[in-house]
C-alpha cells in the first residue's frame, strides 16, 4: 500500500458503436462489444490516499461530501485484489457535468482505477486496468486509452476489455458536444438497458446490426472515410434508441430540443453540405461528429437557431495517466 495520495487523470469517451444491455449484470460482461472515441475536453481527476485512521472511506466530489454506493463497493474489490482492509479518502473533480448523458461514469471509473489501484500498492497493466475500471462503469473500461477504443465483450472477467483502434489520431476530426440539459438523466444507463434486454422485441436486431456496423466502422477508420463513419455512427445511435421505444415499459432520452437539434444537423449536410452526424447517449445532449475545420461553420449556424445551447468542440484525447495533484 502506498501512504501518500495518487491522482489519475481519466478523459471521458463517447460510443459511436453503442454498448447497450449486459450479459452479466455483477461482473458487466456486455451483449456487444463497442467502439469509443476519447475526447480531450471532459475529464476526471481523482486523488486516493489509504489512511490507516479511517473507520469508512471518504468521498468528495467537486469538492463537496458524497454519496454513492458504487465507490463503495469498488473500494471493495480493490481491497480484495490487494488484500487489505484499510478505508481511503477519495476525492474527484469532475470536470464533466454530472449524469447528463455525457458519460461522466466513463471518466470517473476510469480515474478511480487507476488512482485507487496504484494506492493500494497494484502494479496493473493497461489491460488489467481496463478489465478493472470496467466493474465500476462499462464505458469505463474503454477511457484507459486514447483515441478509438474498442471494448471487447470477451464471455468472462479475463476476457472482456478494451483494446485501443488507433491511440494517437492523425485524423482532425472533432466533437461538438451540445448541453442540453446537464441535470440527472430520466433513467440511469444501467435501468435504461437492463429493461431493453429484457423486454425488447428487437434485442437480437439489435445485436446483429451492431455487430455488423463495429466491422464497417472499424475498416471506415482505416480507410479515412468520414463520411461512412459519421453514417455507421449515426445509425446505431439511432437503433439503440430505438431499443428503449421498443421496451416495456417503453422510455427515451430525447427532448424536444434534442429531436430539433438532430434534425438540423440532418439539413445542414444535406442542404449546406457540411458533413456531420449526431450521436446521443443515456441523456438529450447531442454530440455532433465533424471535421476539426468545418466545427467553427456548424457551431454559427447551430448558435443562430439554438442560442440556449452551447455547442463545445472537443477534439480526440487521451487514455489515462498519473498526474501531479
Ligand atoms: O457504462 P455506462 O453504464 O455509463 O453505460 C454507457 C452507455 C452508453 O453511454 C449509452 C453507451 C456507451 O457505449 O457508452
Amino acid at each position: 500500500m502506498n501512504n501518500s495520495p495518487i491522482t489519475a487523470r481519466a478523459h471521458t469517451n463517447i460510443a459511436l458503436i453503442k454498448y447497450w444491455g449486459k450479459k452479466d449484470v455483477d461482473l458487466i460482461i456486455p451483449q456487444n462489444s463497442s467502439l469509443s472515441l476519447t475526447l480531450d475536453h471532459f475529464y476526471t481527476d481523482t486523488t486516493v490516499k489509504f489512511d490507516e485512521t479511517l473507520t469508512q472511506d471518504i468521498f468528495t466530489l467537486n469538492g463537496e461530501p458524497a454519496e454513492n454506493p458504487k465507490v463503495g463497493h469498488f473500494m471493495d474489490l480493490i481491497r480484495k485484489l490487494a488484500g487489505i482492509q484499510t478505508f481511503a479518502r477519495i476525492d474527484s473533480i469532475n470536470h464533466v457535468p454530472s449524469a447528463a448523458g455525457l458519460a461522466s461514469s466513463a471518466s470517473a471509473f476510469a480515474a478511480l482505477a487507476a488512482a485507487a489501484s496504484k494506492a493500494a500498492g497494484l502494479d496493473l497493466s493497461r489491460k488489467d486496468l481496463s478489465r478493472l475500471a470496467r466493474r465500476g462503469s462499462g464505458s469505463a473500461s474503454r477511457s484507459v486509452y486514447g483515441g478509438f477504443v474498442e471494448w471487447r465483450q470477451g464471455k468472462d472477467d479475463q476476457t472482456s476489455y478494451a483494446v485501443p483502434v488507433e491511440e494517437h489520431l492523425d485524423w482532425p476530426i472533432g466533437m461538438l458536444v451540445g448541453i442540453v440539459n446537464s441535470g440527472q438523466k430520466k433513467i440511469s444507463s444501467r435501468a435504461g438497458m437492463q429493461t431493453v434486454v429484457e423486454t425488447s422485441p428487437y434485442y437480437q436486431g439489435w445485436i446483429q446490426s451492431t455487430t455488423a456496423d463495429l466491422e464497417s466502422i472499424k475498416k471506415a477508420i482505416q480507410n479515412r472515410d468520414f463520411q461512412k463513419v459519421g453514417e455507421i455512427t449515426e445509425s446505431n445511435a439511432l437503433k439503440m434508441h430505438a431499443l428503449n421505444l421498443s421496451a416495456h415499459p417503453h422510455f427515451n432520452y430525447f427532448e424536444p430540443m434534442s429531436l430539433a437539434i438532430m434534425q438540423e444537423v440532418e439539413r445542414i449536410r444535406e442542404e449546406e453540405h457540411i458533413p456531420c452526424y449526431y450521436t446521443l447517449d443515456a441523456g438529450p445532449n447531442v454530440k455532433i461528429l465533424c471535421m476539426q475545420a468545418d466545427a467553427p461553420a456548424i457551431q454559427r449556424i447551430l448558435a443562430s437557431k439554438f442560442d440556449q445551447v452551447t455547442f463545445e468542440l472537443a477534439k480526440p484525447g487521451e487514455g489515462v495517466r498519473f498526474i501531479e495533484a
